[in-house]
């Protein structure tokens, strides 16, 4: 499987709308290719103790709509956070190609509605197991758990036990608005700004790395 989207620094070392396009491929890509760096991403959100921050999986890159997505537990302690401050980011990071990717914007929960059923419809078995477990992730245990009932932990639980996950199935969906892009070089390292109103790119900007 393809784990690296070559790129060709002479064609955005110094080109601010090349970067701008490649940024949008290099997600894609990573969306695409479970092997890519950038297949997961870091998000970030407002906890009222510390800031908060894990990995998710890339699960929807839309350069239209300027949109990128993943799939999460509507019972989450993201799902509370986002719910009481809608600001998040998203951080990649591609060691080969040097480059680091923060997207910022509102995060929109979908659960239960449209748009989480049809990402339920596209989600693969092993995948919709993880939205089965009995209590909500983060829930404190006694003994070591996979929050899994017994007879399916090594096993595929069949479709309708799959099926009774769709209910804490939770897509977000980041409506981005600012994203920066910071690309390591010995010669000088390059960092540029996007700003985003509307699905339409209103500013570019360098800034010193
Ligand atoms: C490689 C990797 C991928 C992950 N992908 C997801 C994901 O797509 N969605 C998710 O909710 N958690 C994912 N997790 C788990 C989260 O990082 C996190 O531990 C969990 O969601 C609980 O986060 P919270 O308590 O802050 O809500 C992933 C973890 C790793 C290591």
């Amino acid at each position: 499987m393809i784990s690296k989207m070559k790129i060709d620094k002479a064609d955005h070392y110094d080109d601010i709308d090349n970067i701008y396009q490649l940024i949008w491929k290099l997600l894609e890509f990573g969306k695409k290719n479970s092997n890519s760096d950038m297949h997961q991403g870091y998000l970030a959100t407002h906890s009222a103790r510390y800031p908060s921050i894990r990995t998710v999986v890339l699960r929807g890159v839309d350069k239209v709509k300027q949109t990128i997505s993943f799939h999460t537990d509507f019972r989450s302690e993201k799902i509370k956070e986002i719910n009481q401050n809608n600001k998040i980011s998203l951080l990649f990071y591609d060691h080969d190609q040097k480059v680091q990717i923060k997207c910022s914007g509102i995060g929109l929960i979908n659960n239960k509605n449209d748009n989480s059923d049809k990402s339920w419809q596209r989600t693969q078995s092993f995948s919709k197991k993880c939205y089965i477990v009995d209590k909500a992730p983060g829930s404190t245990s006694d003994k070591p758990t996979s929050g899994y009932k017994k007879e399916h932990e090594i096993e595929l639980p069949n479709e309708e036990i799959l099926n009774s996950g769709y209910e804490n199935f939770t897509l977000v969906s980041m409506e981005v608005s600012e994203i920066e892009w910071l690309y390591l070089h010995r010669h000088g390292h390059r960092r540029a700004k996007f700003i985003i109103n509307n699905k339409d790119l209103v500013k570019k900007v360098w800034l010193t790395p």
